[in-house]
Formats: structure tokens, C-alpha cells, sequence
């Protein structure tokens, strides 16, 4: 079938665009991107339990707030929050510790429809008074009250938009995505009127709110073609990149991910002093590493994603004046059959 081109994006503005319609089909879709991690127990139970001593040592030193204040950052269906919170009930129960009514758990995503699914997750339903679904986009993260004691997010990082930059003798370019769609694949608004492709370009090129009026189904039939176009790298992720790889390498693809430092950085006044940030995604910890996964660098199917450039986002975090980052490998937090390859734990504190 012809295809035709909708429109051209740095790769930054094409992931915004297409995470919104892949996402805003909600969670009946979830096969397509409910993540292995949070489809099975282990990483949310070892999640509970590390928070839970977490909790345990604060009490111990009189330094637990009542309110223990949680957010989860793209909970997807929700299967994740309630094995955590399952974990953490278990646990309170066994240790006499009653954390448990204390807890305000947000689960924040910007797709109603995740959270709709979210809503209807029987797995939740026992937690349900615990639970506030907040409509938010991880790039502008506004909450009436912060205070919170844990943000978690798993496979959201990725998801964020990303610039690709690649430096090619001594000039620098960035990646572009060319939509295309055959022709006689409708664009329609959820009300079911039909969209003309025109101004579904419009909307798209300027990011507009109105994107979330439109049906996503569509976007399973979108191919991309990939493009670069000279580019100037902004200065500080520049001395990032250099700080952390020595150089600015030649002819690598380098994930730039603007939005999820700036996440990080919007945290930092929501958090609690004795709060953290428990991020688990999948990426790349060194130049080595950088150079292992080019090929995959960013990929659909599923959502429009691009691995994290952790070295980047422990520079951003100290930059914003976090006192304590660490960075691990995820293994630890799967079950010992399965071999996880580039998963990362980034966790920041206050
Ligand atoms: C790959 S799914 C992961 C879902 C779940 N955490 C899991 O592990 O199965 C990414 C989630 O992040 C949400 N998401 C993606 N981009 C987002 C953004 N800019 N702001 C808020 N949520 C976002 C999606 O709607 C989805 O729920």
C-alpha cells in the first residue's frame, strides 16, 4: 500500500505525538506494553520491602511524617501499584508496624484512559481508599501538595521524549521522524467525526492538548522513516554528555532526555526531606554500553521509545542539588531465571 507523509518531527516532537495517541487508547491495549517487570511479583515486592525498612528506619529515629505520601509516575493498568501495595500490607501486618493506614497512594498518568483502566483494575479494588488517579503529564508535574515519601515509576523514562543526537566530523546532527500513513486509514476524533489529515498535521506540529480529542487507534498503522538534520546542541547537555563519556563520541546515536531530567529536576520541591525517587527503565550506564545497544537505540512497535541515558540523568539530578544518586543494575530486583539485560535502578533522595 502507498503511504503517504502526514508530517516530519525531530524525534523528541514525533515521540510526544505518538506516545500520546499509543497511550490515550487506554489499557485494554496493555498486552502491547504492560511491562514484564510489573506484569510479574518480583520488582514491586522488592519495591515494598525496601520501602518498608525504608519506613521502619524513620520511625525508629521519630522522623516519619504521619501522612506516608506516595506517587507512581505512568502506572499503566495498575497491576504494579497493588502487588506493592499487597507487599506492603503483608509486610505491615507481619511487623505490627501500621504504616498501612497512613497511606495516600496517587497514582498519576496522562492518559484518562490508563487511568481508567487503572480505576478498574480488580487487582486494586481492595486498595481502593488508599488511591487518588490524577490526569498529569510527566512534563509538567503539578501537585497542590508534594511531601511525598516515594515517587516510583517503572518503564516511563524511555517513554519521555528524547532528542537523538549524533556528532558526524566534528558537526552535530539530530534525528527526525517522518510519519506516514496509507491513505485510506482514517484519522478520526473519539466522538467518531473524521479528522482531515491536514489538520491532524497542525495539531501534531504544535503539540496541541487537542491531540488527547483523537482516537489512537490509528497509530498501529503508522510507519516511520527515519531522517537527520544539523542540529546545536544545547550547552549543558553537551558537557554532560562530554563529563560523562570524556568526549563527545563520533557517530553514536546519544539519547538526550530533556524531558525526564526535567521531571527529575520538578521533583525535588515535591519531595519529603527524607524522601526518594525509585526509577527502573531500561538503558545504558556507560560508553561501552552506549555502543551495545545503537541498533536498538529507539524502537517501536509499542510505544515510541528511547533508551535512558542514566549517565545523563545522575548529572541532572546533582545538578539540581539532590544530596544522594545511585545507580544499579536491575537484576537484582527480577527473578534469578530471568536474565535482564541494560535494566537499570536510578534512585535519588533529597
Ligand atoms: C510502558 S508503560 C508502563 C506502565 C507500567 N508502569 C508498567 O510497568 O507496566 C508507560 C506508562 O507511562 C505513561 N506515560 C507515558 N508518557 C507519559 C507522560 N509524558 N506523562 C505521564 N504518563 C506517561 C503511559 O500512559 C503508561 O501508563
Amino acid at each position: 500500500m502507498m503511504e503517504t507523509k502526514l508530517l516530519e518531527l525531530p524525534f523528541q516532537d514525533a515521540q510526544r505525538v505518538f506516545n500520546r495517541l499509543y497511550y490515550q487508547r487506554g489499557g485494554k491495549h496493555a498486552r502491547d506494553f504492560q511491562t514484564s517487570a510489573s506484569s510479574g511479583t518480583a520488582l514491586p515486592f522488592a519495591e515494598a520491602e525496601n520501602f518498608h525498612s525504608h519506613l521502619s528506619q524513620l520511625a525508629s529515629s521519630s522522623s516519619l511524617p504521619y501522612s506516608i505520601r506516595i506517587l507512581e509516575l505512568g502506572p499503566g493498568n495498575g497491576s504494579s501499584a497493588a502487588r506493592f501495595l499487597n507487599r506492603l500490607l503483608a509486610l505491615d501486618k507481619k511487623s505490627g508496624t501500621n504504616f498501612y493506614p497512613r497511606i495516600e497512594y496517587i497514582l498519576a498518568d496522562f492518559s484518562y484512559q490508563m487511568l481508567d483502566s487503572a480505576r478498574e483494575n480488580k487487582l486494586l479494588r481492595r486498595h481502593m481508599k488508599k488511591l487518588t488517579f490524577t490526569q498529569c503529564d510527566a512534563e509538567s508535574l503539578r501537585f497542590s501538595e508534594g511531601d511525598f515519601l516515594l515517587v516510583r515509576a517503572n518503564e516511563l523514562l524511555d517513554d519521555l521524549p528524547t532528542q537523538i543526537l549524533t556528532r558526524d566530523g566534528g558537526r552535530f546532527f539530530e534525528v527526525r521522524l517522518a510519519l506516514h500513513l496509507d491513505p485510506k486509514t482514517p484519522i478520526t476524533r473519539k466522538n467518531g467525526s473524521h479528522l482531515p489529515r491536514r489538520e491532524f498535521a497542525r495539531l501534531a506540529s504544535h503539540g496541541s492538548r487537542e491531540l488527547s480529542q483523537i482516537d489512537g487507534k490509528f497509530v498501529k498503522h503508522l510507519s516511520l522513516e527515519v531522517s537527520r538534520k544539523p542540529a546545536h546542541p544545547d550547552i549543558t547537555a553537551a558537557f554532560f554528555i562530554m563529563d560523562a563519556f570524556k568526549d563527545f563520541p563520533e557517530n553514536a546515536l546519544i539519547p538526550v532526555p530533556f524531558a525526564a531530567s526535567s521531571a527529575i529536576l520538578s521533583l525535588k520541591s515535591l519531595l519529603h526531606p527524607k524522601g526518594r525517587i525509585d526509577f527502573f527503565d531500561y538503558g545504558f550506564n556507560s560508553l561501552q554500553e552506549l555502543e551495545e545497544v545503537q541498533s536498538a537505540i529507539f524502537r517501536t512497535p509499542g510505544a515510541l521509545a528511547a533508551f535512558v541515558n542514566f549517565p545523563y540523568l545522575i548529572r541532572a539530578a546533582k545538578l539540581a542539588g539532590f544530596s544522594n544518586t545511585m545507580i544499579e543494575p536491575q537484576q537484582k530486583f527480577a527473578p534469578k531465571a530471568r536474565k535482564l539485560e541494560h535494566g537499570y535502578h536510578l534512585r535519588i533522595e533529597r
